[in-house]
């Protein structure tokens, strides 16, 4: 089955409820702060600029990005009406913030008119990531910034030993819920065959300890997997149980590899 982000709205609400909530566990993990809050220092957010996140889903790192420039203006752009609809919901307090549906290859925005675009953990989704580095490249400004952040999925592992059965729940999620698992290791070529020039690339492992962050993962990945007759309900519940023992004994253990490119349109 192809990444259902790749078209959210068709996934239907349920999804969309369960990944806006989601996201926003992820999001307030203090190692995705760090990051989003790393990349938003480096970025200059003047007053009169404009920052936009293609890919925004539910508004979760637009929200950062609303609070790091305010009041300057931010816009979220995604293409599922879903998304847009929690986006907004949750960002009643940001008047500086904005949500449009839009799809990152086709933006309603003026040539050279931003100063930043982001996009977290989107390229890893889509099937034409060069399409929307492009029309990233259209829409900013001259000497604009570029921030793109994504999770290099080719490295995810909940194993804590050789042959961990966990570990299917990871492998599963990349196999059902992921377009490109390897996209980091594209990133800079891409951005480079974009027109811009690469200002840094950085790596931050981000560690997965509680029933919170994991539990979502386990319970989407055994469903699927019984959905599709792969496994029966037995291994299915088996599994989540095995979670729940390592999360009360202390010894889950999830890992995830996020690189950030930071990049600038030539002046
Ligand atoms: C994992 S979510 C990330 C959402 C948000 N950036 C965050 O980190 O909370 C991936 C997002 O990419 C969006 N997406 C998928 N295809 C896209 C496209 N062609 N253009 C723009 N966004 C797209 C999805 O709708 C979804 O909201």
């Amino acid at each position: 089955m192809a990444d259902p982000f790749q078209d959210v709205d068709a996934a239907g609400p349920e999804f969309i409820k369960m990944f806006a909530d989601s996201m926003d566990v992820r999001q307030a993990d203090p190692t995705m702060e760090r990051i989003v809050a790393d990349y938003l220092r480096r970025l200059p957010l003047a007053p009169d600029s404009i920052t936009i996140e293609v890919g925004a889903g539910a508004g979760a790192v637009t929200r950062r990005i609303a609070a790091a420039a305010d009041p300057a203006k931010v816009v979220g752009f995604d293409p599922s009406q879903g998304f847009v609809n929690e986006a907004i919901e949750r960002s009643r307090s940001h008047a500086n913030l904005s949500f449009t549906v839009a799809d990152g290859a086709n933006l309603p925005i003026e040539d050279n008119s931003v100063d930043a675009v982001i996009m977290h953990t989107v390229l890893t989704h889509v099937t034409h990531p060069d399409s929307l580095l492009v029309e990233a490249f259209r829409v900013l400004k001259a000497g604009g910034s570029l921030v793109v952040c994504d999770a290099d999925f080719s490295k995810a592992t909940f194993s804590s030993m050789p042959n961990d059965p966990l570990n299917i729940c990871a492998q599963e999620f990349v196999r059902e819920f992921v377009t490109d698992a390897f996209i980091v290791g594209k990133l800079r070529s891409l951005i480079s065959n974009a027109g811009m020039e690469i200002a840094s690339f950085d790596v931050v492992s981000r560690i997965v300890t509680t029933r919170e962050q994991m539990l979502p993962w386990v319970e989407v990945t055994t469903q699927r997997m019984v959905e599709r007759g792969d496994i029966g309900k037995q291994l299915a519940d088996a599994l989540v149980a095995e979670h729940d023992r390592r999360a009360e004994a202390g010894s889950l253990y999830g890992y995830q590899a996020f690189a950030t490119a930071i990049a600038r349109k030539p002046s």
